[in-house]
């Protein structure tokens, strides 16, 4: 099994995802250099990397000398340049092709001859990425879930021109990091959001028709098919314009009705009530 003990990985951008991603790295002894061009990002990134840690001290599940150590070795990069050369580089930026584009043909260059460019889109298609880059056989998807500290999937998302060879080394990846890497085509929504989101978009469906309260709804799934969260806590873990946007690309790409995003989502994102990013979504959040 590949150990990334010692192994230095680039992770760029530092919100929800990249800040897990950077964290389950360090964990693993890996050197991990967190890009982001918004330096409050970054400390902020490292600010929620120390508390879980601490917070997994404190429950007996780290020594306090391995959750300093993993601290440390998250460096903050504020410059692509400072990246230096990395045999795996992890994009985590924000879900939109043209930023992920212009930011994925600037990182290309700190990859190690033979090195992996892994995105960690959760719907933009992987084949269109690769095309962009100046190596497609070593492009791949590698999406993480939220929480990723705790979540134990990866979805291996392989593009029309990925290598075999790239494959196998990321599933080797995820493996040392703790996770169970689970392969799939390059496809709109992959797997996981192509069944997650239609179910996520007919709970607020639901909510909209005034069927029940945002509550019920998510107490009926919790309880009745054993979900950990509702959809509609779901949706706001998530990011409401995050759920919209994996929406239309289903929609778009899959030219069927049922992916069709219910107008309540459309409004609430238009309101600014993103989920618990933005302290207000289907619930409140302190
Ligand atoms: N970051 C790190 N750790 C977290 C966390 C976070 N944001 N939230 C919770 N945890 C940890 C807690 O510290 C706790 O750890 P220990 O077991 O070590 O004590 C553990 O998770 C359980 O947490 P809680 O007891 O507080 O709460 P819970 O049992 O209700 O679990 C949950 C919280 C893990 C979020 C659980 O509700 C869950 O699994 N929800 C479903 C999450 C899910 O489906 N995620 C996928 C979303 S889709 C996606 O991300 C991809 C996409 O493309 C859209």
């Amino acid at each position: 099994m590949t150990d990334v003990k010692g192994m230095t990985v680039a992770v760029l951008g530092a919100g929800t995802m990249g800040r897990g991603i950077a964290q389950i790295f360090a964990q693993s002894g890996a050197t991990v250099r967190l890009f982001d061009v918004v330096p409050k990002a970054l400390e902020s990134a490292q600010g929620t990397i120390k508390k879980l840690l601490n917070r997994a001290v404190e429950k007996g599940k780290m020594s306090a000398d391995d959750a300093a150590g993993a601290v440390e070795r998250v460096q903050l990069v504020k410059k692509m340049d400072d990246i230096g050369t990395v045999p795996l580089l992890i994009e985590a930026a924000t879900e939109k092709p043209e930023t992920k584009i212009e930011i994925l043909k600037i990182a290309e260059k700190s990859l190690e001859k033979g090195g992996i460019l892994a995105s960690n889109t959760s719907s933009i298609s992987i084949t269109q990425l690769a095309a962009e880059t100046a190596a497609p056989d070593r492009f791949i998807g590698m999406h993480f879930f939220n929480p990723v500290p705790v979540m134990k999937l990866v979805e291996v998302v392989r593009g029309l021109q990925t290598s075999d060879e790239t494959v196998a080394q990321t599933l080797r990846y995820a493996e040392a990091v703790g996770k169970t890497p689970v392969k799939c085509n390059d496809h709109p929504g992959f797997v996981s959001n192509r069944v997650l989101m239609p179910m996520i978009n007919e709970a607020i469906f639901t909510l909209q028709d005034g069927v029940a309260e945002a509550e019920a709804i998510d107490e009926i799934m919790k309880l009745g098919m054993a979900h950990p969260m509702g959809p509609l806590a779901l949706a706001d873990l998530i990011g409401l314009d995050v759920c919209l946007f994996i929406l239309e690309v289903l929609h778009r790409d899959l030219g069927e009705d049922r992916y069709r995003p219910c107008p309540l989502l459309r409004k609430m994102v238009q309101a600014g009530r993103l989920g618990r990013k933005s302290k207000h979504g289907f619930y409140p959040y302190e």
